[in-house]
């Protein structure tokens, strides 16, 4: 029988992604969602490329009454958590909320699995746990970097809960994946990142800007200590990103796991600069940008990239898409969402 594991947040951009890449690998996947910042278009874009009708269950990972009535509905046997809000400007500003979905619907999710005795839990973490690392590129090992906003707080929050409720337990498992820079849609076209609003993260604002909606991007800084002055990130597809959380469910219901509590890093392991992913993006849509080298952004990093031995070796995953196809993609999504 196939094992089924619950998809928090599965209407989102990384949770829709990964919910189509664990039916592809014979997992059933129940997602729960609250839509608060997605809507159904990422969940019927799921049926859509996967021909199955991927059970949704409308709710707030907060409402215990909600949660316990899903656990009892379907027989979970694995979680990957990424419910959560993700906007690192409006954390600072409404701090509370961030604490309230991120933390305490993390505390509810585990305190409802342990009552139904699942024991396999993936959570969504960051590489902004690391901040500015002083050695690059990050391992695992990397320390920490004291939060500069709440979001990054409740990253690093939820990874210290989930460590110290796996020590508490004698059968929990749990996995926290630390992406880098998330970027790109499917192939297909039917799912990708749908920010509200103005966008924050580069690669929406370019495709923004390409399809007319924005009128010119802001290189944020060129004056940084890099070879091309732009700071430097890890872009790591979503469609690889998402295979990474089939590799760690696998891992832990194949009791393959070292550890009862594991993190790992998911990057490409390659640093790419601001302005090397704006050329590359016009170099394979054959397109010209507007953009304009404007100040640096404050509160972001020169540098960072992940080392990513662990997850090669010891998942097995690494990323396989190239950043050129990436950009493809990531450019066929902003065109069908805007029908040109
Ligand atoms: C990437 C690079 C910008 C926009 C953030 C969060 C992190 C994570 C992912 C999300 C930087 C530059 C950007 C623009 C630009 N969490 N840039 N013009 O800052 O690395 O990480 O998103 O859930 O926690 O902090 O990603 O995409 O915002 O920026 O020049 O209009 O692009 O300065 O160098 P970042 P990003």
């Amino acid at each position: 029988m196939s094992k089924c594991v619950l998809v928090t947040g599965g209407a989102g951009y990384i949770g829709s992604h990964t919910t189509v890449e664990l039916t592809a690998a014979g997992y059933d996947v129940v997602i729960a969602d609250d839509l608060s910042n997605s809507d159904m278009s990422g969940v019927e874009g799921v049926r859509a490329i996967t021909g199955k009708e991927i059970p949704f269950v409308e709710m707030n990972c907060l409402d215990r009454e909600a949660m316990e009535k899903l656990f009892s509905d379907y027989k979970i046997d694995a979680v990957i958590h990424f419910a959560a809000f993700k906007a690192v400007g409006e954390s600072v500003a409404e701090p509370l909320k961030y604490y309230s979905n991120n933390v305490e619907t993390f505390v509810t999710l585990l305190q409802t699995a342990a009552k139904f005795g699942v024991d396999n839990i993936v959570f969504s973490s960051s590489a902004t746990v690391y901040g500015q690392p002083d050695v690059l590129p990050a391992t695992e090992q990397t320390p920490r970097k004291p939060a500069t906003s709440p979001y990054g707080n409740t990253k690093q929050m939820c990874e210290d809960i989930l460590r110290d409720t796996v020590a508490a337990s004698a059968s929990l498992k749990g996995i926290a994946l630390r992406y880098f820079n998330p970027i790109g849609a499917h192939p297909s076209a039917l799912i990708g990142e749908l920010p509200k609003g103005v966008p924050n993260n580069l690669v929406p604002f370019i495709t923004q800007t390409a399809a007319g909606v924005r009128e010119c991007l802001s290189v944020f800084g060129d004056d940084y200590n890099t070879p091309d002055g732009s700071c430097l990130r890890d872009y790591i597809d979503v469609v690889d990103l998402a295979k990474a959380h089939v590799t760690a469910v696998s891992r832990m219901l194949d009791g393959k796991n070292k550890e009862r509590y594991e993190i790992f890093n998911i990057g490409t392991g390659r640093a790419v600069s601001v302005l090397e992913l704006v050329n590359t993006f016009e170099k394979v849509n054959n397109l010209k940008l507007n953009y304009k080298i404007v100040g640096r952004r404050p509160g972001d990093v020169e540098s960072v990239w992940a080392d990513t031995t662990l997850a090669e070796t010891e998942l097995g995953w690494k990323a396989e898409r190239s950043l050129d196809d990436t950009l493809k993609c990531a450019w066929e999504w902003e065109k069908r969402v805007r029908g040109l």
